[in-house]
């Protein structure tokens, strides 16, 4: 990549106070980075300018085919004052493969990863130390060129946003409740559902107002062939724990390989426990919640983080899970990554990177 050149804002935005709100990603920050990409060219002019809207061709293609990639990542302020981040790497490897799917030019990971980190460095009175929170960083990848009719654009920006967040339910870790969405389907093989575009997100949303509607969270939602297997929920990835084994859906395709849901098999198998990415029939689910063995379930993402699911709705029946209170499992997971993230525990996974 060429030098990153510095735009810097002369009117900086009022930062939030220790112990202001912060509601998941509607605070940005003062700068945003930016690269364009002109085929023939290739990748140029990376910047670091200040946060704007952006000026785009009413007929760009994104705007109208969807042509777009994204990512999610936290950077963290440790105890010490020093700022982290968790895995950027995993999140780089996922984005080229999203912009692959999708016929967008691939951002070497080392670019990626180092746009981030600019522009952490230059936000970086802005991650904020309260617990629990920390500040989100959106890398994103949109097609410019201006031209109607469907086929890969010529020209593209590569740009990196951040906002201070804090917990992305308002509940936060108390257990979330989860529709099972059993007509509209998420992903199917062959399709989208393993990469992070925008259209796999816009396609839930249906399901996601119909779980608000009757006063859910959000939805889980099945395989799109036989609407017959777990996959994963609206903004994370699932585990169930059924009689000691802990399930979560395989990455075959329709699932999006979340880095928190990697990390967190990796713990669980580091703990010795049973983990199985073999499909699992919703039907199981329910049959074990009324023989007493569903014992947890929770969500996992970088927004989410670890969220416990409380109750679970599928067709006419309601399962509780564990009283509606945070596993056992549930809580280490979260104490343990939570503690590696902001830099509390030790990492002996080599999973953070300092900013
Ligand atoms: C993330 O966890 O980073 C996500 O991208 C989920 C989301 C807020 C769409």
């Amino acid at each position: 990549m060429q030098e990153i050149r510095y735009e810097l804002t002369k009117t900086p935005k009022k930062k939030p106070a220790p112990g202001d709100p912060l509601p998941f990603g509607s605070i940005f920050t003062d700068h945003m980075f930016v690269m364009d990409y002109t085929a023939g060219t290739g990748w140029h002019d990376p910047r670091i300018v200040p946060y704007a809207p952006l000026q785009l061709d009413p007929a760009a293609i994104v705007l109208h085919y969807a042509q777009e990639s994204f990512e999610g990542l936290k950077a963290y302020r440790t105890p010490d004052g020093s700022i982290q981040l968790f895995r950027p790497d995993r999140n780089a490897v996922r984005f080229k493969s999203t912009n692959e799917r999708m016929v967008m030019p691939v951002v070497p990971e080392e670019d990626f990863i180092t746009a981030v980190k600019a522009l952490v460095k230059t936000e970086k009175d802005w991650v904020p130390s309260q617990p629990g929170e920390s500040l989100y960083i959106r890398p994103f990848c949109i097609a410019t060129e201006a031209h109607l009719g469907v086929k890969p654009s010529n020209t593209y920006k590569f740009m990196v946003i951040c906002c201070p967040v804090a917990a992305y339910y308002p509940t936060g870790l108390n257990p979330v409740k989860i529709y099972v969405e059993d007509k509209y389907v998420r992903a199917t093989p062959g399709g989208t559902g393993y990469i992070k575009c925008g259209g796999n997100y816009a396609a839930s949303l249906i399901s996601q107002e119909i779980a608000e509607s009757i006063g859910y969270s959000q939805t889980l939602w099945l395989d799109g062939v036989e609407r017959k297997y777990v996959e994963e929920v609206g903004s994370m990835n699932c585990f169930f724990k059924i009689d000691g084994t802990i399930y979560t859906a395989p990455t075959i395709g329709t699932v999006l390989p979340g880095v928190t849901r990697m990390s967190c098999i990796d713990l669980l198998k580091k703990w010795g426990y049973n983990v199985s990415e073999e499909r699992l029939p919703v039907a199981d689910v329910m049959k074990a919640s009324r023989e007493g063995k569903l014992e947890e379930v929770f969500g996992t993402g970088t927004a989410a983080v670890i969220s416990p699911v409380g109750v679970l709705k599928y067709k006419d029946e309601v399962a509780q899970i564990n009283n509606g209170e945070i596993g056992e499992v549930t809580q280490r997971l979260y104490d343990t990554l939570t503690g590696i993230q902001w830099g509390r525990l030790p990492d002996d996974m080599h999973w953070t990177t300092k900013v």
